[in-house]
């Protein structure tokens, strides 16, 4: 029914008309580079706007609405797109932090609320989720997606993919995703945003792909092309990943939005020696709708009568746009409701962005248990430009948070311990001076503990276009830790931050390390609950932590080399007598300052051996859905308060036709435990977490190879079991 009403429009539509339908203009604030200045209402009236994106709030966009549903000639909606990532009102924590929950039911319902408020705000279409892997701690934007792993990634892709476009995407509350972006953006060279990616195709389908298509097998409705080239093509003009591997592959059936201005680039990359060129190659590739870059509208109607693209490539893709329109309701029901409140955060949405919160936040370390702080502690310092800077506290990409209604660290330690609290600045972000330390040094000296609050601005230095080749805190706030340290007062460090940051100097300054990210809108009462111990830590790092930018990009699920360095992963230069051929730094080791999947808690856990439900498999016989092999294991809180666990599942595939990684995660469950408490955890094994890609670029499990399977609670897990399989 929705194919023959797509079909019936499409009859009627001139060829200006369909090409209308995949333009998109930004209206609002920016969020790319220059903005056209054309006459958008004229072009509504016309039939010339399929989309807008930054325009926001009911009344604003149901205005334009009108002006197409009442006096465009085919009445066809607009859908209006905005980059709602990680809240919309009621801001969460930002997406790393989301995904150092390793929770992908709480980041549903966040996500749920997230399209309710953007609904109601006349947004039907979020610019999210971004799935793209990250291993690379320079790059911006790894805080905007889930981290280095796949595995992860993609269980979190189905979840944001849930929670925006519901059971739905009819209902009013739903919005349709846009995973972004395609493809492997988060690979870009040296860190450096908007850089080549020259991948190969083993890696490019056993890791980056697998969450965007976890999204897609989700329903995901769009996706958004990335600016990176992909082994020279650029991604906005790659047929092979937009119509070979999405459409013939995948099956989607949805439509692609290129990033702002990226069809215009395809020139900038050379691909392209006009904007005809660049239309054409993205529109042939499989980009149905032009974000920004005014090349659609003006070129494609001169390329099909000049018989230079057919005009069924054209219906193709205006056949797509509308499917979206259609099954989000929006003949129907064009409008947002104008006479509603507009959507404010409420009682409950702070609850549960504050839950959020609490599973999202990282202890690293907590030195003869500093933490928790007892109601006993008499004198709280708390110092550092994050301390109480609410702008600070949403992250980048804030949608339309207020920052005003914010709750920052300092505001929820005074409400906490009242009149115990003590509040300095003692630098700014980037301040390069020393003036305001000896006012923080003070405060710390009167206090029985310090809560030094550094990190890095949240708008300027994490995000788009924030790629960093230093990654220790920004302008003087080592020092400043470092004058704290040196009054003798245990010092509590509490990062907010987007960038995986190297800590390794800073260690020694503080007693107990919080990885906060950026946590939103209850960032404060959040934070009070975990450092007083009213609630337990439970988050675990989504990346790797460096020990010096001159590792990165180091990631836990590397391939091992013929020379690995077994245990000789030392700092030094290797001695006479030493094996200097295997693969290391002369000045730096191998491992971590803190890995994947780490976290700490108030409690302790305990795993049994784990134990298998056969002794091996076939792999003739492992189904494609479903688990073909359960791995059992007990874990108990050891400790004396209760606590959860993140357990973890990794795997090492030996044998196998290409080499794979010394280990990758294959199964996570969050736990809960009392004082005591043991329980069973089961972790299905079936063709996604066996599975691996072999030089035919296909997806197999092989006979003949040997599997290790490791269970704990991060990446360097030891509890051990193995099997074959036949
Ligand atoms: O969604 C974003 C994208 O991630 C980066 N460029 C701009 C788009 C729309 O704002």
């Amino acid at each position: 029914e929705l194919n023959a009403r797509v079909e019936a429009l499409l009859r009627q539509m001139t060829l200006e008309e369909k090409v209308g339908q995949l333009a998109q203009y930004s209206q609002g604030v920016p969020t790319g580079p220059g903005t056209g200045r054309a006459d958008h209402e004229q072009m509504v009236r016309a039939g010339a706007v399929g989309a807008f994106l930054n325009l926001v709030g009911a009344k604003e966009t149901n205005r334009l609405q009108r002006l197409a549903v009442e006096h465009s000639r085919l009445k066809i909606p607009l859908l209006f797109g905005f980059d709602v990532i990680h809240g919309h009102r009621t801001l969460f924590p930002v997406p790393l932090g989301l995904a150092s929950s390793f929770d992908p039911a709480l980041v549903e319902q966040a996500m749920r609320r997230a399209a309710t408020e953007a609904a109601a705000d006349g947004i039907r279409w979020v610019f999210s989720p971004m799935t793209d892997i990250a291993r690379d701690a320079r790059w911006g934007r790894i805080v905007e997606g889930s981290g280095e792993d796949p595995y992860l990634g993609a269980a979190l892709a189905r979840a944001y993919v849930r929670g925006y476009q519901g059971a739905s995407l009819a209902a009013p509350t739903s919005v349709a995703a846009s995973v972004k972006h395609f493809a492997a953006y988060g690979a870009a060279e040296a860190g450096r945003d908007y850089h080549t990616v020259d991948l190969s195709d083993v890696s490019l389908r056993q890791v980056y792909l697998r969450p965007y298509q976890a999204a897609v097998e989700a329903g995901a409705a769009t996706l958004m092309s990335s600016f990176n080239t992909l082994n020279g093509v650029p991604a906005t003009g790659n047929p092979y990943l937009l119509t070979g591997i999405l459409r013939q592959e995948w099956g989607f059936n949805g439509f692609v939005v290129s990033d702002w201005n990226s069809v215009q680039e395809l020139m900038n990359h050379g691909t392209a020696l006009d904007g005809a060129a660049a239309a054409r190659q993205a529109l042939t590739a499989g980009v149905e709708m032009d974000m920004e870059g005014n090349l659609y509208a003006p070129e494609l109607p001169r390329l099909v009568r000049s018989g230079q693209v057919s005009e069924a490539v054209v219906d193709e893709a205006v056949r797509r746009v509308l499917r979206v329109k259609f099954a989000l309701g929006l003949f129907e029901r064009p409008y947002a409701d104008e006479t509603a409140e507009p959507p404010q955060p409420t009682p409950e949405s702070r609850e549960q962005a504050r839950r959020m919160a609490e599973a999202s936040i990282v202890l690293l370390k907590n030195e003869g248990r500093v933490l928790p702080l007892g109601d006993s502690v008499q004198r709280i310092a708390v110092v550092g430009p994050l301390a109480d800077s609410r702008v600070n506290m949403m992250g980048c990409w804030p949608a339309r948070g207020d920052a005003r209604e914010h709750v920052t660290l300092r505001d929820a330690l005074e409400r906490r311990w009242k009149g115990r609290v003590v509040y300095a600045k003692g630098t700014g972000i980037l301040a390069q001076g020393t003036e305001d330390f000896q006012e923080a040094v003070k405060a710390a000296a009167s206090a029985d503990v310090v809560i030094a609050a550094l990190g890095e601005e949240a708008g300027s230095m994490t995000g788009e276009a924030a790629s960093r080749t230093s990654l220790g805190l920004p302008g003087n706030q080592e020092p400043l830790l470092a004058a704290l340290a040196a009054t003798g007062k245990p010092v509590i460090l509490v990062l907010f931050n987007g960038h995986p940051l190297v800590l390794t100097g800073l260690q020694a300054h503080a007693r107990a390390i919080v990885e906060a990210w950026y946590p939103g809108i209850e960032a404060g009462n959040a934070l009070v609950n975990l450092l007083s111990g009213a609630v337990n830590f439970s988050g675990r790092l989504p990346v790797t932590l460096p020990r010096g930018v001159g590792q990165v990009p180091l990631y836990y699920n590397q391939l091992s080399t013929g020379r690995p360095p077994g245990a000789a992963d030392l700092t030094r230069p290797p001695t006479a007598t030493e094996n200097k051929y295997i693969s290391r730094y002369i000045d730096e080791q191998n491992a971590p300052l803190y890995p994947f999947g780490y976290g700490l808690s108030y409690t302790d856990f305990a795993f049994s051996a784990p134990s298998l439900s056969a002794k091996g498999l076939k792999a003739a016989e492992v189904p494609r859905q479903g688990g073909a092999l359960q791995v059992k294991t007990q874990v108990r809180n050891t400790g004396a308060v209760e606590g959860t666990v993140v357990a973890q599942l990794y795997l090492q595939v030996r044998g196998a036709s290409t080499a794979q990684p010394v280990r990758q995660l294959a199964g996570f469950a969050r736990v809960h435990l009392a004082p005591g408490e043991a329980r069973e955890v089961v972790f299905p094994l079936g063709f996604e977490e066996l599975s691996f890609v072999n030089a035919r670029s296909e997806r197999v499990v092989e006979p003949g190879t040997h599997y290790d399977v490791w269970v704990g609670d991060s990446s360097e897990a030891r509890a051990h079991v193995d099997f074959m399989m036949e």
